[in-house]
């Protein structure tokens, strides 16, 4: 197994991103199978900022899932990748008019409206447009899904989502049902990001629950994502099917007890469909020893990974084909102290030029990379272990790519 990381460094290089895109299809196939009810639809959308690259989006089109952006970027991503428009849900708490027109002007199947100014806007230039398009409503359900206050997203005075009831959701309201452009299909809530704990979940639908009790109407509720994954061996998440099973029956349960119909169930999975399968694999240069610490300096570090720096995310690393007990920090190039992959991880006693591989980067790593120091965003691979292929799917950046429009 390890090999697949020496083989990929040698032809590729490092720092690179290697994704197993066996495991990304077993994760999505996981997901279809358990988040079925017979009585609604259901429906998954992939959140694409976890990782943003067309490569992934012709495998979540593969699928038939839809897509969750919530930027310019992320849209025309997804239609150049060839992912039917239709199928796209448009998110984003401050769209600009430059977006919103992009979206309509290319049949977005669904905006996500956060408030009543950003509804005003898509209103206008529906109107001026000639366009319709259908509408979920993002609520804030204030449901504090224990984890990091960065990403969680439902707390009182989030920026996003709207309270229930409160005035600026009936003016929300008014306008949808007045406009002759836009249509009301139901309701949005995300509550967090890298949730554990399944009883957060159960909340958020306990919130959905009355909110629904409140319409006439079959509505769309889409759930939103969060579903936890594992980066070491102290993060034991449920698995998938664990999770779909307990959301599906939990919803059913509740929808009979109050005797409730809804028209779809959508949840939003973006970390948990690529984090898992991917890693990083750098190359060690220097070694350091400080009083108390032994340091493991690889080619990368926070440019491509500013989870640690940002979140205190932890991670886990390994030497291929090597195992050891040797207390070290791995720690990136960048000019900044804060810039410390893993704190603390026991490995072997390494030397200049062995490889160091960090897991569980799938998610949020190759997309919020960045050029600090003007460093080059690595390469990024998908490998496929049953068909013993590989595809180079985002390419090294260079020295030229790094002054595109300077002037
Ligand atoms: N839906 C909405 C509306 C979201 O805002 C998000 C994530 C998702 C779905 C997908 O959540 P996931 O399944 O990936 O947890 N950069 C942070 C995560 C920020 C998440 C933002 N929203 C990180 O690296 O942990």
């Amino acid at each position: 197994m390890d090999d697949i990381y020496i083989d990929l460094a040698k032809k590729y290089g490092t720092p690179l991103y290697a994704y197993n895109l066996n495991m990304i299809k077993t994760q999505i196939e996981n997901f279809l199978k358990y988040f079925k009810s017979d009585l609604f639809d259901t429906e998954i959308s992939y959140a694409s900022k976890a990782l943003s690259i067309k490569e992934i989006i012709k495998v979540v089109k593969s699928y038939n899932l839809s897509l969750d952006v919530v930027s310019l970027g992320e849209c025309y991503t997804a239609i150049e990748a060839g992912f039917n428009p239709k199928n796209i849900y448009f998110h984003g708490n401050n769209k600009t008019i430059e977006e919103i027109d992009y979206l309509l002007k290319n049949n977005v199947g669904c905006v996500v409206v956060d408030s009543l100014d950003d509804l005003a806007n898509i209103d206008m230039e529906a109107k001026k447009l000639k366009k319709g398009i259908n509408v979920l409503v993002r609520l804030n359900l204030g449901i504090d899904a224990h984890t990091h206050k960065y990403i969680n997203t439902s707390y009182i005075d989030s920026k996003f989502g709207i309270i229930y009831k409160c005035d600026e959701f009936y003016s929300i309201m008014d306008l949808l049902y007045k406009s002759k452009n836009l249509k009301f299909i139901g309701f949005h809530s995300h509550i967090g990001s890298q949730i554990f704990d399944l009883k957060a979940y159960e909340s958020e639908i306990d919130k959905f629950i009355d909110v629904i009790k409140d319409y006439k109407e079959k509505l769309v509720i889409n759930l939103g994502g969060g579903f936890g994954c594992r980066y070491t061996l102290e993060d034991s998440p449920a698995p998938i099917p664990v999770v779909m099973k307990n959301i599906i029956t939990y919803t059913e349960n509740k929808l009979k007890e109050n005797d409730l119909e809804i028209a779809k169930l959508m949840i939003e999975p973006g970390r948990s469909i690529v984090c898992e399968a991917g890693s990083t694999i750098y190359t060690i240069g220097n070694i350091k020893k400080t009083p108390n610490r032994l340091y493991y300096f690889v080619d990368g570090g926070m440019a491509d990974n500013i989870r640690p720096a940002l979140y205190q995310a932890k991670y886990e690393a390994f030497i291929p084909g090597a195992e050891g007990k040797e207390e070290v920090t791995i720690a990136g190039k960048c000019c900044e102290s804060g810039d410390i992959l893993i704190d603390k991880v026991k490995l072997p006693l390494a030397k200049k030029g062995d490889l160091l591989v960090v897991r569980s980067t799938g998610a949020y790593g190759y997309s919020m990379a960045s050029n600090y120091n003007k460093l080059l965003k690595p390469a990024v691979v998908f490998y496929d272990l049953e068909n013993h292929t590989d595809k180079l799917v985002v390419e090294r950046e260079t020295l030229k790519h790094l002054l595109d429009g300077e002037k």
